[in-house]
């Protein structure tokens, strides 16, 4: 896709409406309430804290990138803070409250401010891979109502969130060395935070009955799935990206 393609994408979604009847969550059981509360409260600290890209994007000097591709980041932006708005909507209708930090949290916004752009969409691409997986794993076991169908909305959105930011790398221009270098990268980064999103939501996996299996699984689908958009020797054809002309 173009970034004007992305930019239209993003412009078609904020015109959504906010989910409704989330308010009362009368169709998840009981005991599941205040693990899947406080699981919806971390995501919802996570997806409200990614403002200050949208700020830098205008400054930053990257290959592949023009001013769509900066309109799209913004939108963007703005579409992780209505998914913040629907998950403080559901933390409320489950009887859970907001927090105002968490401790992966601060990990990811210290990940996210360690270097670069480039790193700090490397930390966004975690975050989508992580998120989309979560969120998918969540509404499988979710019964039919409200609060399944915005989380596979949510799940969807961040599976082209991913396509977005998988784009953006896959434009870099980088020759063999450098798309080795990031793939170790990106391998190192979205394991990590897999193993800390699975150490920090045992108890949520637990009671809805996922098996730490199934999640892993689940999430090493979505890293290999955006690996795949830089591979590591496209130059030769060896492997191919999803979805994008060469
Ligand atoms: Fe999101
Ligand atoms: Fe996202």
């Amino acid at each position: 896709m173009r970034w004007s393609d992305w930019r239209k994408h993003f412009e078609l979604n904020r015109r959504r409406p906010l989910p409704k009847g989330l308010e009362r969550a009368e169709e998840v059981p009981e005991p599941w309430r205040p693990a899947l509360a406080a699981s919806l409260a971390t995501f919802q600290l996570g997806e409200a804290g990614e403002g200050r890209i949208a700020h830098e994007i205008d400054r930053a000097k990257v290959p592949g990138i023009d001013a769509d591709y900066r309109a799209a980041l913004k939108l963007f932006v703005a579409e992780e803070g209505r998914h913040a708005r629907i998950l403080g909507l559901m933390v409320r209708g489950l009887g859970g409250k907001l927090l105002a930090r968490n401790w992966t949290e601060r990990l990811f916004v210290f990940g996210r401010r360690l270097l670069g752009l480039r790193v700090k969409l490397m930390v966004l691409l975690a975050a989508e891979v992580i998120g989309g997986s979560f969120y998918g794993l969540l509404a499988s076991r979710l019964p039919e109502g409200g609060l399944r169908r915005a989380l596979e909305e949510i799940c969807e959105d961040e599976q082209h969130h991913l396509d977005y930011h998988g784009e953006f790398f896959a434009r870099q221009g980088w020759g063999v060395v450098l798309r080795a270098v990031w793939q170790a990268g990106w391998w190192s980064l979205a394991l990590a935070a897999m193993g800390v999103v699975l150490l920090d939501h045992r108890r949520t996996l637990r009671t809805m009955g996922i098996p730490l299996m199934e999640a892993v699984r689940a999430f090493l689908s979505l890293v290999r799935e955006a690996a795949n958009h830089l591979p590591v020797f496209s130059e030769r054809g060896a492997l191919k990206v999803r979805g994008f002309p060469s």
